[in-house]
């Protein structure tokens, strides 16, 4: 078992290329074994999440090879139906796409629901079901599986409301509706950048999907994808974090590979607390000298401010001057990790979805357990920013979305290093 060593209290200087994006990824990964023919995806992240769903490909039956470190193909040509067990679902949760794509190509699909929970809530799958069933599908869920069959076999087109705007169900009902038989339209969907490439992915290899990217989807099923090439987008989570860790050290990186435009919401949060933003082509010039200024930041639903980079900016907030007050209004209970930043002296009261943020002048190194992977990214970056040194343990969170962290942070001057810790070092824990 490994975990980081940090020195912290240095300024970051140079220029970060950004990965293709975790959450598109592990959407179009699912989607591939819908598609009958070879199809090739470039820009996949190297990240523990890809690795994982990529095994459960290969378990059913798909043949999966790398052509180069961000390249991969996948013929589902000859995939079998098959049973996604437990051992495999509980440490992904994005293993619960398997649903929506087996149920498009086979009518029929048995996939174990994801285990754990990331943020200490619950995390519902009611509206994936409730979309399923619109759909013709008979659902039922035993002993900890869901056992999903359409009535003749395929899935057929509906019109569905989503209570809630839910990127998980927008992404599973746009899956069984792909080969369903007739138009299915799906409201007040989700709008995320990720939502919009796993609807281009698709659209390449056939689909017929329109208004990925509005709340209003529309998918008119066709009969069968054919192989074909597709890029994944930049992950604007992951630049967003490398934003956030220039503002909470100071210094001046250039983030490349990016899309500026989603980067927008995380952009205009830096620019209020005093941080420099300048877009050159596709990269953006961050910087920070002065002081930090305290801001309010509300998560919502794209293109609001996004609960992935809840916890990154609370590290940031942690040190500016003044109140900030932070809203959660997607996840109602994602702020266990400020218990580890007031080990490092940061000023935070939490009540339900709300954290109230004292700013500092500077918190101080300690011993951080990362306790799911944003959270995980956020004590890098107070890490990164504090005085001292830190160790932070329950490090395959992070390596779940980010690629090469350690190289990545040393490459814009951050001190870290990878250890091994002794096994009673590290405590033990549930993935989420
Ligand atoms: C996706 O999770 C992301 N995961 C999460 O990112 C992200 O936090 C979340 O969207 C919100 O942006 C992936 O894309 C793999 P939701 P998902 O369904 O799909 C409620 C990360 O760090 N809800 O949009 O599970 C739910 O409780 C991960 O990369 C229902 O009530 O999120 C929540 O309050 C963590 N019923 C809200 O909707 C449902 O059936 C949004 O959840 C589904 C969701």
């Amino acid at each position: 078992m490994t975990k980081y060593m940090i020195e912290g209290g240095r300024p970051l200087f140079g220029e970060l290329h950004i990965s293709g994006a975790k959450n598109a990824a592990v959407a179009i990964i699912p989607a591939a074994l819908m598609v009958s023919g070879p199809c090739r995806i470039e820009n996949i992240p190297q990240i523990s999440d890809v690795a994982l769903l990529l095994g459960i490909l290969r378990d059913l039956g798909a043949n999966v090879r790398y052509l180069n470190p961000h390249t991969v193909e996948i013929d589902s040509t000859h995939l079998r139906n098959g049973r996604v067990p437990y051992e495999s679902a509980r440490r992904c949760r994005a293993s619960y796409y398997m649903l929506g794509a087996l149920l498009s190509r086979f009518g029929s699909a048995d996939v174990a629901l994801p285990g754990g929970c990331d943020f200490g809530g619950t995390r519902p799958i009611d509206q994936h079901l409730k979309g399923f069933r619109a759909l013709g599908i008979q659902v039922d869920t035993q002993s900890g599986f869901v056992m999903a069959e359409a009535a003749g076999g395929r899935p057929r087109g509906a019109s569905i409301f989503l209570d809630k705007v839910s990127v998980g169900a927008t992404i599973n009902i746009m899956l069984a509706a792909t080969l369903a038989s007739g138009m299915t339209v799906i409201e007040n969907a989700a709008k995320e950048p990720h939502i919009v490439d796993l609807a281009n992915f698709l659209n390449s290899m056939g689909a017929n999907i329109m208004g990925a990217g509005t709340d209003v989807i529309k998918v008119r099923g066709v009969d069968r994808l054919r192989g074909g090439s597709y890029s994944i987008i930049p992950d604007q989570i992951e630049a967003g974090t490398y934003m956030a860790a220039v503002a909470a050290c100071g210094g001046e990186v250039r983030i490349c590979n990016i899309i500026p435009k989603h980067m927008d919401c995380i952009t205009a949060k830096l620019v209020e607390m005093g941080v420099e933003v300048r877009e050159v082509d596709d990269s953006l010039l961050v910087s920070r000298i002065g002081p930090l200024h305290r801001t309010n930041v509300k998560t919502m639903p794209y293109p609001g401010f996004p609960t992935d980079m809840q916890p990154q900016i609370a590290a940031v907030l942690c040190l500016a001057q003044g109140t900030s007050v932070i809203t959660d209004s997607v996840w109602n209970s994602r702020f266990r990790y400020t218990d580890e930043f007031k080990r490092m002296g940061a000023q935070i009261q939490v009540d339900g979805n709300l954290a109230i943020i004292e700013g500092v002048e500077h918190l101080t190194g300690a011993q951080l357990e990362a306790c799911d992977l944003r959270a995980g990214a956020a004590m890098l970056i107070a890490a990164l920013a504090a005085h001292g040194i830190s160790e932070i343990t329950n490090i395959q969170y992070i390596e779940r979305g980010y690629e090469d962290v350690i190289g990545k942070i040393r490459s814009i001057g951050g001190h870290i290093r990878a250890v091994e810790a002794p096994e009673e070092e590290l405590s033990v824990s549930s993935a989420g």
